[in-house]
């Protein structure tokens, strides 16, 4: 049996759409298990560039099964935009695309409740996607929301909707004086279900029948273990787990079925939204990193904060995702870069820390303590052999190996699939 989870390491980002569309060549199933479409997942092939938020990576592969689990927050109209846009780009989505019964869905007062909570908190915002991802598990929390299966049900769902509309309408007015516009808001989504019907399925079952018959199965985590809504840097979090346990949650999958997590690392960090970011770099360097990572939002476009890479995250991540083989990307960004700080470790007001401080503003204030490393100052782009890497970038390498105490099982050196090394005889190569 082979099931393996990919997270993100940091704050989201990472890469994981390109290592998830790399790795996909090697399994049969790709699955998604949390989030929304707040996520953007990159991948390029052939030429051609998709940004995927909802739909596993591994639907760009003809061959391969794509799940979106039941830990996924749908909007259905959003799904539906996707799947069009794959059948344009000549993607056949059909019998390929499983949909959980049980996954929440997202309604537009959500997107509008997401937004007013934003603008009320001022200075002290988020900074979320604004898709109504908050929301939307507020709803599933709080045991009102409604479900993909209640989309296949005209007459229930009209019944339910009306009762959560009416509960949204009156806090609304209460809290925002603002007033929800609903009409045709029923037909409009039954609609949806009506398209999107032929995908829906009891995907736990379907998992645990692909496992039985011996299918690989990869699951491909959203946003990152520093905005996991339990042990993130809440409240500058998003609000479901995306570290390894949201894999078994989401998609109704054992623990003791999961054979391996691998997590993915940029080599440096980035973050979108507010929140702490002890390594974060001053506008000048951020300016230069954010240019040659071209660190733009994948859907919203907006400018990633860009700082070194900090360690202390990172051994963070393996603890809470036990992560057995770090993917490092975008090592070709630092191509240009003399020389490379590392964060080992963060000081509190003169004294180190032991441990990822609970509270945000504690993390603000730590002092980030670094290793220099020396640049390699020569191409590493689209390099596929680790022995081709310069040595300066193999130390770099190296030094978060052995800091972290995890193996290095992939590097990127592009964002196209084939920029990527898998150097030989790790666990991950294993799983190939
Ligand atoms: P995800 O959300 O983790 O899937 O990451 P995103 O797709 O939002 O952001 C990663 C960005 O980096 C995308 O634009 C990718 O095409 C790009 N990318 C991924 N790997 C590499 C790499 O090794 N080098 C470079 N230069 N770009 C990369
Ligand atoms: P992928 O899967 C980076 C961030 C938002 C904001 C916070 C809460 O592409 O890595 P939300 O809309 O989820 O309520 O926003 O989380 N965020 C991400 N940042 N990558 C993502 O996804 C993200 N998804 C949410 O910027 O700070
Ligand atoms: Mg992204």
């Amino acid at each position: 049996m082979t099931a393996i989870v990919v997270v993100g390491a940091q704050w989201g980002d990472e890469g994981k759409g390109k290592v998830v569309d790399y790795l996909a060549g090697s399994f049969d199933y790709v699955a998604r298990c949390q989030g929304g479409h707040n996520a953007g997942h990159t991948v390029i092939f052939n030429g051609r560039r998709f940004v995927l938020q909802l739909t596993p990576c591994g639907i760009l592969r003809p061959d391969k099964q794509a799940v979106i689990g039941a830990g996924v927050v749908v909007d259905p109209a959003a799904l539906v935009a996707e799947l069009e846009q794959l059948t344009q780009a000549g993607i056949d989505v059909d019998g390929r695309l499983h949909l959980s019964n049980r996954a929440h869905l997202i309604f537009p007062y959500h997107r509008l409740l997401d937004k007013l909570a934003e603008a009320a908190l001022g200075e002290a915002k988020i900074g979320t996607t604004s898709r109504g991802i908050g929301p939307a598990y507020e709803d599933k929390m709080a045991r009102r929301g409604l479900r993909v299966c209640d989309l296949l049900d005209p007459e229930s769902f009209r019944t339910k909707l009306a009762r959560v509309v009416k509960e949204k309408s009156a806090f609304c007015e209460a809290a925002f004086r603002e007033r929800l516009d609903t009409a045709g808001l029923a037909e409009q989504y039954l609609a949806l279900g009506e398209r999107l019907r032929g995908f829906v399925t009891d995907t736990s079952a379907l998992l645990d029948r692909a496992l039985r018959e011996g299918r690989r199965v990869l699951f491909e985590g959203a946003q990152g273990t520093m905005l996991d809504i339990d042990h993130g840097t809440y409240p500058y979090v998003t609000s479901s787990n995306a570290t390894v346990g949201g894999a078994c949650t989401g998609l109704g999958i054992a623990p003791t079925r999961i054979t391996g997590v691998i997590g993915v690392t940029k080599a440096y960090t980035t973050r979108v939204g507010s929140g702490p970011f002890p390594t974060e770099m001053p506008d000048l360097e951020a300016r230069q990193v954010r240019d040659r990572g071209n660190e733009y939002g994948a859907v919203t476009g907006r400018p990633r904060r860009c700082g070194w890479l900090d360690l202390v995250i990172l051994r963070y991540a393996v603890m809470i995702n036990g992560i057995d083989s770090l993917v490092v990307t975008k090592l070709d960004v630092f191509d240009t870069q003399p020389e490379i700080q590392v964060c080992v470790g963060y000081s509190y007001r003169g004294t180190p820390l032991e441990e990822m401080p609970a509270e945000a503003e504690k993390l603000a204030q730590v002092q980030p303590r670094y290793r220099t490393l020396r640049g390699w100052q020569a191409a590493t782009s689209g390099i596929r052999e680790l022995h081709r890497l310069p040595q300066a970038a193999r130390d770099y390498l190296n030094f978060i190996s052995d800091e972290l105490g995890v193996e290095i099982g992939m590097i990127s050196t592009g964002p196209e699939r084939e920029a990527t090394i898998v150097p030989e005889g790790t666990r991950l190569a294993s799983w190939l």
